[in-house]
């Protein structure tokens, strides 16, 4: 029998969700008695992103750098959605590696470690019927922000995605879960939750009393959380964009003006081509819907350039509805085949090409996301103060629309300051502290 690990490192990669699972099992192994550590761990869990292939081809040079400081080699869990995906195929290429387990069995790692101690290569890729979430310890230690995952898996099968296949299939937590890990958090110090799903805003589920609710039915609940300032959720498909939650938008004080909403292709034949389940006209009558509730709501997207049979036509079309949407943030990404996945199997857009058209895209995009942070210029707005700055006296905070602002201040971190922005980068502003006496805010008191 291998020594028990006393201390371990988590290291996620990927989505917000990966960074959720990621605290949850660095509590589950807390509660173990084990000691979270930043180097040289005796267990280092590796929480893994399978969406594109270099995300996935990471873990294994990853692994291959994993010594501890006098040269022996930790014990090595890789955990998230290439172990989903790859499973026994992990530990046949990455021999040092003695524990895989899937997202949807974390829950099952301490049992895992006892195997792996015994010297067996420990593989849990299950999706269990018993709920993970109920097999966790309580939340502890909070920042400013905390994610909640509400919903998990996919139901929908775009045909250049693996998330259906790794997080499984569309499940959403009870009312009754949320809201008590919402009162922990809380408890705990947060100040704002986002509530995480694949497809959030496909959450569904009954209240307390037994009604049916969406997404908006559970947002309102949490509004009336006293000590809770603000609630974001992501990531949102379009299909699932109900006439409630769009309200919500207008009608819930503590719900932020931001909405991830990706389209992915501004070309119907490509979105066709990915099984998208909406169309061009349906997002832009949508986004125009979203935004005669909700005015100065910041808009951000997802894009795929590359797609299997996307002529310049097609990527015309997405650089088209980039510019009519007019995003505050965008990701974009190139096509990368996925083992499994339809889109894989058909013929691909030349290398070239792709990176080409991906810079054409984000060139577009950086400058939307610089025009949309200049024009907040001037406005008076609390940002949530998440953590020191670079500068002596300086503290990040984010604006309701999610930009990164600098400002000066000592209000301590978790706290809500009003500021005026008053200088924008593409990808953070200024602020001046509204209560500081010789501030732009004070001085425009006096006039
Ligand atoms: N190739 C490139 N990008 C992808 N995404 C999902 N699958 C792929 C893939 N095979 C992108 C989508 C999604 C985001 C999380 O990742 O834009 O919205
Ligand atoms: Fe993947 Fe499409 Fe599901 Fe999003 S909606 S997780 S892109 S299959």
């Amino acid at each position: 029998m291998k020594p028990a690990p006393a201390t371990f490192e988590v290291k996620s990669y990927g989505c917000q969700m990966n960074a959720y699972d990621g605290e949850r099992m660095t509590e589950l192994l807390e509660a173990r008695g084990m000691v979270r550590v930043d180097a040289d761990a005796d267990l280092v869990v590796l929480n893994t992103c399978h969406i594109r292939e270099k995300a996935a081809e990471k873990v294994y040079s990853e692994i291959g750098r994993l010594k501890r400081d006098d040269g022996s080699r930790p014990m090595i869990a890789v955990a998230g959605c290439v172990a989903q995906a790859e499973g026994v195929e992990i530990p046949r290429r990455a021999r040092t590696v003695d524990i895989v387990v899937g997202p949807q069995a974390y829950h099952r790692l301490p049992a895992l470690i006892e195997r792996a101690r015994a010297g067996d290569v420990a593989i849990d890729t299950d999706m269990p019927a018993e709920p993970k979430f109920a097999a966790l310890p309580g939340r502890r230690r909070q920042g400013p922000s905390a994610f909640l995952t509400v919903q998990e898996g996919c139901d929908k099968f775009c045909t250049y995605c693996v998330v259906p296949y790794t997080r499984g299939a569309e499940v959403s937590r009870p009312w009754s879960a949320i809201v008590d890990e919402a009162w922990a958090l809380v408890d705990a110090g947060a100040r704002e939750l986002v509530l995480l799903g694949q497809n959030v805003n496909a959450w569904t589920g009954e209240d307390g009393k037994g009604r049916a609710q969406g997404l908006d039915g559970l947002i309102r609940a949490l509004d009336l959380l006293p000590a809770l300032d603000r609630i974001r959720y992501t990531t949102s498909h379009p299909a699932d964009m109900t006439e409630g939650l769009i309200r919500a938008h207008n009608e819930v004080g503590k719900l932020m003006p931001c909405l991830h909403l990706p389209v992915q292709s501004g070309s119907d034949r490509v979105l066709k081509a990915m099984n998208r389940s909406h169309d061009t006209n349906f997002y832009l009558r949508l986004i125009e819907r979203v935004r005669s509730a909700r005015s100065d709501i910041a808009i951000s997207g997802d894009f795929i350039v590359g797609f299997p049979g996307e002529s310049d036509e097609d990527f015309e079309a997405t650089l088209k509805i980039v510019r009519a949407v007019n995003y505050a943030l965008a990701y974009s990404f190139k096509y990368s085949p996925r083992p499994g996945t339809p889109a894989a199997m058909e013929e691909q857009v030349a290398p070239e090409l792709m990176d080409e058209r991906l810079q054409g895209l984000q060139a577009l995009i950086n400058e939307q996301q610089l025009a949309f942070n200049r024009a907040t210029i001037g406005r008076r707005t609390e940002i949530l103060l998440e953590r020191e700055g670079k500068r002596p006296g300086q503290r990040v905070g984010k604006s309701p629309w999610l930009q990164s602002v600098h400002v000066e201040t000592e209000a301590p971190i978790g706290e809500l300051v009003e500021v005026e922005l008053v200088a924008a980068g593409p990808n953070s502003l200024t602020g001046a502290a509204c209560r500081s006496p010789d501030s732009i805010c004070a001085v425009a008191d006096l006039h």
